[in-house]
């Protein structure tokens, strides 16, 4: 079964408490949720498999460690997904990156693809899926099925803020996926947000409401 991991350390939280806050600006809004993808692409990466180099330091030769084989792809669930991309880059600039288009449809709260552009050798990979929200859970387990499709060597989720129901649902699904979490809230409200959450998440990093 997939582990959930909350990544409760105290910058995080910090962070994610602005985050929160419905009076931060869509600037504050989007440099917070990269800071956020940063700080918790360190921990999504702790398992990344290393192999023993020889290396030459201006002091002698030494034996070190190297990252092995083709390494990550990280794979932004649209729109919102975009806003970690960057943050995660900071950590792995060589990984690649896909994209997945989904959006919920407003009236079944169903998730709708509409994109779907993925590493050419993403079955060598392991993938970080990257959306700030998982909230019915819908989109992750559409875009990770799609992702499975193209048998990548491994796929995480990774998120800000989730609602158990989402959890609990992508669990199921997906029951070989690790899911790595900023928060996990309280529940659900009837138009299916998280609560407390902090809103609509694409809207605030793009300021389109
Ligand atoms: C949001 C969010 C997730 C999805 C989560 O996207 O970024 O992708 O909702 O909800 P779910 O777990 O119930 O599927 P949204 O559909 O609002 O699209 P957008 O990012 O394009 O605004
Ligand atoms: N999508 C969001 O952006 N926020 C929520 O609370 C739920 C889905």
């Amino acid at each position: 079964m997939g582990n959930v991991i909350i990544t409760n350390h105290p910058l995080i939280q910090h962070k994610l408490s602005i985050l929160r806050d419905v009076h931060t600006s869509s600037k504050d809004f989007r440099n917070l949720v990269s800071e956020i993808a940063t700080l918790m692409c360190y921990e999504a990466t702790r398992d990344l498999p290393l192999h023993e180099i020889e290396i030459e330091t201006p002091i002698c030769k030494c034996t070190a460690h190297s990252l092995e084989g083709k390494k990550l792809a990280f794979v932004p669930i649209l729109r919102a997904g975009l806003g970690m991309v960057d943050g995660v880059l900071q950590l792995v600039p060589s990984a690649r990156v896909g994209h997945i288009g989904l959006y919920r449809d407003p009236e079944t709260l169903k998730p709708v693809e509409y994109y779907c552009k993925l590493p050419a050798d993403i079955n060598e990979r392991d993938v970080i899926v990257l959306d700030p929200m998982l909230a019915t859970g819908g989109s992750a387990i559409d875009a990770i099925t799609l992702i499975k499709e193209r048998n990548p060597k491994s796929i995480k989720f990774m998120g800000l803020i989730a609602a158990p129901e989402g959890v609990a649902a992508l669990k199921e699904a997906h029951p070989d996926v690790d899911i790595f979490l900023a928060a996990e809230d309280e529940k659900l409200n009837d138009h299916c947000y998280i609560v407390p959450g902090l809103g609509d998440a694409g809207d605030r990093i793009f300021g389109t409401k």
